[in-house]
């Protein structure tokens, strides 16, 4: 499968089996976060797997939608601003840029494992801090639930067209 095949292939998966992801598959989507690249190669994320029950109703506290509640496992992807580079010339954090990079490894590793996720960002952040005791430098940012898609298709792609997105030379 070439890198379109894929990225025609990945979309927000919303509904899951009712099936465990086994561990090697999870350990094969956190392998394709930590080789994500960065800003100076920082590094600035934790990334959090919740499996156990008691995690799991922890995080869908913090974004309580039935839908995720039907993933087997969340990764919480957290950010970690005392790493995150800042540009010299204007202290710009980079440390969001480098989750999202991290972040859609993880999507399309776990799209080519025949997994399906779905981004969320649309959570309670500071309830999820809270719950899971984490230290001011951490920002939760990402919440990837993992699971067995039960989905008939793939929904067609809904994107604006290349000639009203792309600007050859100037705009
Ligand atoms: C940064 C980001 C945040 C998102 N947050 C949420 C979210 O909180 N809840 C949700 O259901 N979908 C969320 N999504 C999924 C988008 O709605 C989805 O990617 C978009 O509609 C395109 O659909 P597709 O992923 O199926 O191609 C998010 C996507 C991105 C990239």
């Amino acid at each position: 499968m070439d890198f379109l095949e894929l990225a025609q292939k990945r979309f927000s998966v919303r509904t899951y089996e009712d099936r465990k992801i086994e561990k090697e598959k999870l350990l094969y989507i956190l392998e394709a976060g930590r080789l994500a690249p960065s800003a100076v190669n920082y590094q600035p994320w934790e990334f959090i797997v919740l499996t156990k029950p008691e995690s799991l109703e922890k995080i869908h506290q913090t974004y309580p939608r039935e839908w995720f509640k039907l993933a087997p496992a969340v990764i919480l992807v957290c950010g970690d601003h005392n790493q995150g580079w800042r540009r010299p010339s204007d202290n710009k954090d980079h440390t969001d840029i480098d989750i999202a990079i991290a972040v859609d490894h993880m999507v399309m590793a776990t799209t080519e494992l025949e997994l399906g996720t779905c981004w969320v960002c649309n959570f309670n952040a500071s309830l999820c801090k809270e719950l899971f005791e984490l230290p001011h430098h951490l920002e939760p940012i990402v919440l990837l639930p993992i699971g067995y898609p039960k989905v008939a298709s793939i929904p067609e792609k809904k994107r604006k067209h290349l000639q009203d997105i792309v600007h050859w030379e100037k705009l």
